[in-house]
């Protein structure tokens, strides 16, 4: 049966597939902090969102947006540069194409980063919380559709999101570096406004630990695509509410600039490992 949603995946995978004959293992989405990863590993090439007919490429000036090939200490690597976000205003099957598109070229792990504000008391910023569920809170399913039997089942079984052997991999590396993690439930709202406090406050009574505008939908459609996924948060601020100070878009980016150097060292080492123990 003719569908919109999967003939736009097939052309644009068609498209990339044209450009570059890559298989990578790990798909890496890079979240703020860690835009310049790719500067330090080995690149065989890139695409822009652009040059995909049909990608979904955001109209903001400036805005930079492709796929990166290449291997992390060997392993191969697609990364994200430039995630699609929900609040742009794309459909949520369009915001979550790009994860379709890195498990069509061969990915088996999904690699997931972002930015976050801390909604949990013992968090700080700069700290790193390892995903270990998550809630899509008032977030649409990218699922809801016809579904596409191609790429999954109607009814996907959620019950580890997150693979627990790829969550205790990156707590080996972090102890390694004796680098603290933090492990919680991430829970997405759309955005683009930071939370209310008693948005902050709901989340965790309902069990959140950290609350961000992306991640959760990428990890329903890849879960529904039976990838191995894990996630990683970088806490750049306490949620709205639990300070005095109002939330600045700057305070996340700089917390999220100065962590960036460890989170890329946790990000290595553990895709390392992954090639070598997946
Ligand atoms: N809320 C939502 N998204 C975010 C935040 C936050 O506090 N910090 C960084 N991204």
């Amino acid at each position: 049966m003719e569908n919109q949603v999967y003939d736009k995946l097939v052309r644009c995978y068609e498209s990339i597939r044209s450009q570059i004959p890559f298989t990578p293992k790990v798909a890496l989405v890079l979240g703020s902090g860690l835009g310049d990863y790719a500067d330090g590993i080995e690149v065989e090439g890139s695409i822009d969102y652009h040059s995909i007919e049909g990608f979904p490429v955001s109209t903001v000036p400036g805005h930079k947006g492709r796929f990166i090939f290449g291997r992390v200490n060997g392993v191969p690597t697609v990364i994200m540069q430039g995630r699609v976000h929900y609040y742009e205003g794309y459909a949520m099957t369009d915001v979550v194409l790009p994860i379709r598109l890195m498990k069509m070229m061969g990915a088996e792990i999904l690699f997931l980063t972002n930015a976050a504000g801390g909604v949990n008391y013992d968090f700080a910023a700069g700290d790193f919380m390892i995903i270990r569920d998550q809630i899509a809170c008032m977030v649409p399913s990218p699922l809801i559709g016809p579904n596409l039997d191609e790429l999954g089942p109607r009814f996907p079984d959620m019950s580890q999101i997150y693979d627990k052997e790829l969550r205790d991999i990156i707590k080996e590396c972090a102890a390694k570096r004796n680098i603290k993690v933090q492990e919680g439930v991430y829970v997405q709202f759309t955005g683009p406004a930071y939370e209310s406090p008693q948005e902050v406050k709901v989340s965790r009574i309902l069990g959140g630990d950290a609350v961000g505008m992306s991640t959760a939908c990428e990890a329903v459609a890849a879960n529904h695509m039976g990838m191995k996924i894990c996630g990683i948060s970088c806490i750049s601020n306490l949620a709205c509410g639990m300070t005095d100070q109002p939330l600045s878009h700057q305070e996340v980016q700089e917390t999220a600039d100065r962590v960036a150097p460890l989170f890329k060292q946790l990000v290595t080492d553990s895709i390392t490992e992954f090639g070598k123990r997946m």
